[in-house]
This record gives C-alpha cells, structure tokens and sequence, in this order.
C-alpha cells in the first residue's frame, strides 16, 4: 500500500466524547461574539485590507481582498514575493487581525473574536502547515505531533488520555509514511520527513481547514511532489479543506483553483 493511500484509510477523527466537549467550549467562548453573514462559503473574506506600519510608513499590504474557499476545496494562492500572501493566510487562520473587512468561518464572523476565541477556533479547527516546519528541536517527531494536543487539554487532560493521544500521533505519522521515525528528533529527520511530520501536527485535532504556507518551499522537486500527493489525498479522500501559498506555478496547478495577489489584490479566482 502507497504512504498516500495509507493517508486516507487510517485517518480517524477525535473521538465522539472530545468533539462534544470542544464544541460546548467553542460555543461558550463565541456566544456573544459570532455574527451571522450571507457569506455561505466555508471560509471567506470580505474586502480585507491590512497594513503595517513603519515609523511613520504605512505599507498596505491587503486592500481589500475578498475570497471564498468552500468545503472540500483546494484552493492555491500565488503572487510575487511581498504580495501579501502569507499575510492572507495568517489573517484566515486568525494568526492576524485585519485593519478593515470581514472574515468568515461557517458563515459566522470570526475577525472580531476575542484572543481566545481565536486559539480555540484555530486549535479546533484550523491546521497550520509552514514553509520551515515549526518543529521543537529537541522533541521526538511523535511528541511533536502530541504537542497541540498537550497545550489545548492542559496538564491534567492530557494525563488521563496519554495513550488515547499516544496512539493517533503514531496513526498520524504512519498516515503520513513515517511510522518508522517516531522517536527521531527533527535533526535526525530530512526536510520532506519533518515537514510531514509538521503536517501529521496539523491534523492532530481533526481540523476543518489546512492552512499551508509554502510547504514544498523548502524541499527538492521529488519531494515536494510526495508532500503534494499527501496533500492532495487528504484533500480528494478525507475531503479536508485546504488552503496553501506557493511561489511554484507547477504546485499551484495541482490545486482544484488559482487565486492570484497583486499589491494586494485578487486578480484571478
Ligand atoms: N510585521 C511586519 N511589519 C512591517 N511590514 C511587514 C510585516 N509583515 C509583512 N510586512 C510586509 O508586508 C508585505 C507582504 O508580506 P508577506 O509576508 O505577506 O508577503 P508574501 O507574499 O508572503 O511574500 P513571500 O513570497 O516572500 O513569502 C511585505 O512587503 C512585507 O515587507
Ligand atoms: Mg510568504
């Protein structure tokens, strides 16, 4: 059987019990902040503009993007470097908050959540795939992928579930064609191993949406492509959402669509 193929089988969702307990804390935490839209898309903006300021420069970066990402979609965004890429995909991903426009999740708005509600939205639903991996250096790769399960439940949560947990981060790593490099830490790893190892990390909560920024940026043409074909089946078997910036026009196509920046800007959708 392929490593991809295996991505699919023996993908597993949380279990019924965690799902509810995290729906009734992202309920509770959200209440009084979510905002109904017409917005139907699964993700979506709103004429999103950000700017950062230097001294007394302002450099605007987004000037009003609007995107829909529906549900099961793959969706590439490409520019030049400097377009505002990454800056896009902090903002969906609530790494960022906007100077202007809208963000929607599920219809709902989620710009404007409080910082809390913002970490368990994306600790809930959210998967985040970077081009340089994020990974500790001196955790194993399989407590690398336990870790968002460690911080979300706490000490105590985490210690009456070790085995639960223990278990779907070896699943992971073997979904992702690494079960035998479970103990290795990220300097006994290659590039295209770590950053499958950082995607395994991404789908430890079961999210909704990957978010992935540039994540073959780093790696050779071989091994980008095993990254891609891993992404892909995640997306066609498992129908995960996902979103991913490259500078790399061959990845982008790979993608179901194309969106381009340019100073800022949507051009093509
Ligand atoms: N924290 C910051 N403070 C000031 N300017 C910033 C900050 N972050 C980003 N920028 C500027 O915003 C612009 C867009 O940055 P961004 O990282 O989103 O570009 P990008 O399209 O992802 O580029 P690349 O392809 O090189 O990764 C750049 O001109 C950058 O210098
Ligand atoms: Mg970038």
């Amino acid at each position: 059987m392929s490593k991809t193929t295996q991505v699919a089988d023996s993908q597993q969702v949380p279990s019924q019990q965690m799902q509810t307990a995290r729906k009734r804390r992202w309920q509770t935490l959200t209440r009084q902040r979510v905002t109904s839209s017409s917005v139907t898309s699964l993700l979506g903006s709103r004429d999103l503009v950000r700017r950062y300021r230097k001294g007394s420069v302002e450099i605007p970066v987004l000037r009003g993007v609007d995107l829909d990402v529906e549900e099961g979609e793959f969706v590439s965004i490409v520019g030049q470097s400097g377009s505002g890429k990454s800056t896009l995909l902090h903002l969906l991903g609530t790494l960022d908050q906007p100077d202007g426009g809208e963000i929607y999740f599920e219809g709902n708005r989620i710009d404007n959540l409080s910082p809390r509600g913002r970490d368990v939205l994306r600790n809930r639903h959210f998967g985040m795939v970077f081009q340089f991996y994020h990974l500790l250096p001196e955790l194993s790769a399989c407590e690398n992928v336990l870790l968002p399960s460690m911080i979300r439940e706490g000490v105590w949560g985490y210690w009456r579930r070790t085995s639960e947990y223990c278990r779907r981060a070896e699943e992971l790593l073997e979904l992702v064609g690494l079960g035998h490099r479970l103990k290795h830490r990220p300097k006994e790893l290659s590039g295209g191993e770590m950053q499958r190892v950082a995607i395994a990390r991404a789908l430890v909560a079961g999210p909704r949406v990957l978010l992935a920024d540039e994540p073959t940026g780093n790696l050779d043409r071989r091994t980008g492509t095993e990254i891609m074909e891993i992404l892909r089946t995640l997306n066609e078997q498992q129908r995960l959402t996902i979103v991913m910036v490259t500078h790399d026009l061959a990845i982008a196509q790979q993608a179901h669509r194309t969106v381009q920046l340019v100073e800022g800007s949507v051009v093509s959708a």
